[in-house]
Order: structure tokens, then sequence, then C-alpha cells
């Protein structure tokens, strides 16, 4: 096999550097990566990631061209344009429009999720904002409820953009909020994720123990 022709500045906590994961191991691209673990927090950039990327947000994928690709969105875009398997995100119609939808939807639980992490880890206490943390959880409750009641049928019929995004951020729930329960409120999107946690690209993707 060639050597790797792009690097990807990732962490392995990061939900954002997991779809990408996700995506190169669904598509059979793993081999084309040359991964480069970085910490990164909005208040403590790494300067090599700024260097490439001016917002110093993870994941970019460097190509060989030494053109930047960022955000998660663009790389999934960018790397399902390179594989000759079927399209994880469909080309057009309708279902291209439905699953971005989904596929947005399941990112804003993600930013509300990160969002919540940085509130409640990374601020200093004295200066913490309630409202803040309870509002992005309303955000992530009804999110899920939506998914639950309107989406996990069409969930179920592929893995694609949207599976990956919605598997992703209910995995970031699990590993950041482990008490939040909730399995036992939405059913239904408790044993979609339950099935496609079985997935090779789900198991060799977890965030770290
Ligand atoms: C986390 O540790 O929760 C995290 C890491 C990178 C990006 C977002 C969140």
């Amino acid at each position: 096999m060639s050597a790797p022709s792009m690097t990807l500045y990732y962490n392995a906590a990061s939900p954002f550097a997991r779809k990408v994961l996700i995506l190169l191991h669904e598509t059979g691209q793993t081999g084309r990566v040359n991964f480069k673990p970085v910490n990164v927090t909005p208040v403590n950039p790494h300067p090599e990631v700024c260097h490439d990327n001016p917002c110093g947000k993870i994941p970019a994928l460097c190509l060989a061209d030494d053109n930047v690709l960022h955000d998660s969105r663009v790389i999934l875009d960018y790397l399902d344009h390179q594989h000759v398997g079927n399209p994880l995100i469909p080309r057009d119609g309708s279902a291209r429009w439905r699953r971005l939808t989904l596929a947005s939807l399941a990112d804003a639980v993600l930013d509300a999720a990160v969002l919540n992490r940085y509130e409640t880890f990374l601020r200093p206490e004295e200066k913490r904002w309630d409202e803040w943390v309870d509002n992005q959880s309303e955000k992530i409750s009804r999110s899920l409820a939506y998914f639950e009641t309107e989406a996990v049928t069409e969930l179920s019929a592929h893995f694609d953009i949207a599976s990956i995004s919605l598997a992703s951020a209910l995995g970031y729930l699990d590993f950041r909020q482990p008490n939040l329960g909730w399995r036992s409120r939405y059913p239904r999107l408790a044993n979609w994720y339950y099935e496609v946690s079985q997935r090779p690209s789900m198991l060799e993707t977890q965030p770290p123990a």
C-alpha cells in the first residue's frame, strides 16, 4: 500500500473528529491518512493547527497539494467523493437534503454537548452560567425527541451521513454525560444506537476510556 497522502489533525475525544474517522473506516480509506493527535480547546490553541486552520479547530485535513479542509462537514463531503462505493452523502434529490438536515440536527446536538462540556469543565467555577447549560441541554432533549418520533425508521434504512453524525453525538453524550439517562426517554433511538454501535467503524473509533 502506498504511503498516506493526507494528514488529519484530530483528538480521540472529539466527536467531530470521530465523524471523520467513522467515514474513513466505512469507506476503506484509513490507509490514506496520517493521523496526528493534538490537544485543542478554545483556550488552548495548538500552533500547528492554527497555522493550517486559522480558527484553530479540529478536525482539519491537510491534502497532498497543501490545501487544508475544515470543518468536519467539508471533510466528510470531500472524503465521500474519494471512494468508489455507495456515497454516504446522497448526491442529489430529496434524500440529499433530508439526510443533510438530519446530519445538521445531530451536529447541533454535538455543538450543544461540547459547549456544555466547556461551560462545566473548562470555565472557572465562579463564572459558570446555569441558564446557558440548561438551554443547551433543552436543545439536546428537543433534538433527540425529534429523532425518536420522526426519524428513527429512516435512520435504520442506511448508515450514512445522518447516521454517522447522530451515532457520534450519542457516543459523545455517553462519554461526557454518562448519567444523562437518554435511553429510557428515547427507547427507539436506544435500540437503533445499540445496533449501529456494533459496526467495526464504531467499535474502532470509540472515545478514550
Ligand atoms: C472533549 O474532550 O470533550 C472534546 C475534545 C475535543 C473536541 C471537543 C470535545
